[in-house]
């Protein structure tokens, strides 16, 4: 194992992550850890993270000291790097230019660390101090404009320190820097795969569960999929599922959940079917955020429920969520650091602590492309691993104005179509999203000889990266033919199909 030691950084997941990549075993330790605890855990490497803080201040956090003394080799990242040198005798002090963004690195002498590499490498910088004075042992291998000690080495004790970020995607270079050190340094072997993370987690799943039960709320989008699917592997039928059937739901989406995790996974799978409470409720409601509310809550009530009659049957104990990395942003809490902030995840955010279960959260680490590649390792479809996003409120929020079953029905049939053509147009996957949203306006039209007075159906088809922003997709205009036509032929009460062309900002993707 190779232990990343965190200060805070919101680099902190992604070195972890780099290293999982270069396919060695990586976890994540508080700074505060006992350098017991690392040798115990058969410690090979240590990083030291950035962070948001600066050495100069006082009660800023610093590791144990004996980590200098386990023998292992470290390397200390920006504020890592300063916070070595710092306790092992150097000096640091505040720049007169904070170094933000590119700057050339130029490497004076390679050694272990950037054996095999260029002379200059573009690397990304990101802060305010910067050494003054090296540590006794230590000698400067690579400089920039700001710093001649941009990268210092102990050769023989092992102990490396660079301020800029090897990590990011923007530091030329980077991936085959840190792999100098887990191979060429610390060496490790490159063995670690997915399947040993998923054997890794089952066996934590399984220690931390125990004999009692854990309940999950399954969506059937990505994330609760791939957690359902993990958690099922390491404690079978002690997982419960619970899919709430809102009404607002695509085309056969509720059968395709109970065939998958029912059948196929055979999960312990609650369906429960509340399509007329939820529209009971939305009766007549047009304004966007009043639906999301009204859902939102009916959702927590349902699964409440839920919950409730699961606990009189068995011991449930835990909740478990398929909470992502990004989704917690996430740092340890340092005294007066206000980037250490949680934001829990938005849909369930009000749920555990009323209903006293403890939290289970497997893909707390993962992004979501591992999260995809976790999925496939775990036998789920490619649909259900590389679906696209769809909102917690569902079509009610695609249907515009007040929710009418047969309005619904219009949608769903009209969607289903778009749907089936994008995946024969083989576009399906390279888009965000693509989905239709059901205007309440009536249009005349003719078909046959037949004079009509319906519906309009409007295509949202977006490219995105990371949804804060989008732009709409330039689709090929025979498909958009195809699409079209058969929407207008096949799905009565839709007369008319329109394409949404809006980018975000300042639109958002979906209408509501
Ligand atoms: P907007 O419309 O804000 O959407 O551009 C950005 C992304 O978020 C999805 N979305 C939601 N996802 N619960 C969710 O889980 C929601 O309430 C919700 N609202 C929007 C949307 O589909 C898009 O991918």
């Amino acid at each position: 194992t190779i232990a990343v030691l965190d200060f805070g950084s919101q680099y902190t997941q992604v070195i972890a992550r780099r290293i999982r990549e270069a396919h060695v075993l990586s976890r994540i330790y508080p700074y505060n850890t006992k350098a017991s605890v690392l040798k115990k855990d058969g410690v090979k490497g240590i990083i030291l993270s950035g962070g948001p803080s600066s050495v100069l201040l006082k009660g800023s956090p610093r590791p144990d000291k004996k980590v200098f003394e386990m023998g292992v080799p470290v390397l200390g990242i920006c504020y890592g790097e300063q916070l070595m040198a710092h306790m092992l005798g150097g000096r640091v002090g505040k720049s007169e230019q904070r170094e933000f963004g590119h700057g050339t690195l130029k490497v004076a002498k390679k050694g272990k660390l950037f054996a095999g590499l260029p002379k200059n490498l573009r690397v990304w910088n990101s802060h305010g101090d910067r050494l003054d004075k090296l540590p006794k042992g230590f000698e400067a291998i690579a400089s920039t404009e700001n710093s001649p000690y941009a990268t210092i080495q102990d050769a023989k004790r092992d102990f490396y320190g660079m301020q800029f970020h090897p990590e990011v995607a923007h530091s030329e270079m980077g991936m085959e820097v840190l792999n100098n050190f887990l191979v060429k340094i610390c060496k490790c072997k490159r063995e670690w795969s997915m399947a040993n993370y998923i054997e890794e987690s089952v066996r934590q799943i399984r220690e931390t569960v125990g004999d009692k039960r854990v309940i999950l709320g399954l969506s059937g989008g990505v994330d609760s999929s791939v957690a359902a699917a993990l958690i099922h592997k390491a404690i079978g039928k002690q997982l419960t599922c619970v899919f709430v059937d809102n009404g607002l739901l695509r085309l056969h989406e509720r059968e395709q959940v109970e065939k998958l995790y029912g059948d196929h996974f055979d999960l312990d799978l609650r369906v429960a079917k509340k399509a007329n409470l939820f529209l009971g409720r939305l009766k007549g409601v047009s304004d966007p955020e009043k639906k999301r509310k009204i859902i939102g809550n009916t959702f927590v009530e349902v699964f409440d429920e839920e919950v409730n009659k699961l606990k009189k049957r068995g011991n449930y104990a835990f909740l478990a969520q398929g909470t992502l990395y990004p989704d917690v942003i996430e740092s340890v809490a340092i005294d007066g650091n206000p980037a250490a902030l949680i934001k829990s995840h938005h849909n369930v955010g009000g749920l555990p602590k009323k209903m006293k279960l403890d939290l289970l959260e497997p893909l707390r680490a993962l992004f979501k492309d591992e999260v995809r590649e976790l999925g496939s390792e775990l036998g789920l479809p490619k649909e259900v691993v590389w679906r696209q996003p769809f909102p917690g409120p569902g079509l009610g929020v695609r249907v515009m104005g007040p929710i009418r079953k047969k309005d619904l029905d219009v949608l769903r049939r009209a969607d289903a179509i778009l749907h089936e053509e994008m995946m024969a147009a083989d576009l399906y996957y390279k888009v965000w999203q693509s989905f239709c949203v059901f205007l309440p306006v009536k249009t005349v039209g003719v078909m046959g000889d037949e004079r009509t007075y319906e519906n309009v159906v409007a295509l949202r088809i977006v490219e995105s990266v990371d949804a804060m922003t989008a732009d709409w997709a330039r689709v090929p205009y025979e498909v958009l033919r195809t699409i079209s036509s058969r929407i207008i032929n096949e799905v009565t009460g839709c007369n008319r199909v329109v394409l949404d062309i809006s980018s975000k900002p300042p639109s958002t993707i979906e209408w509501e």
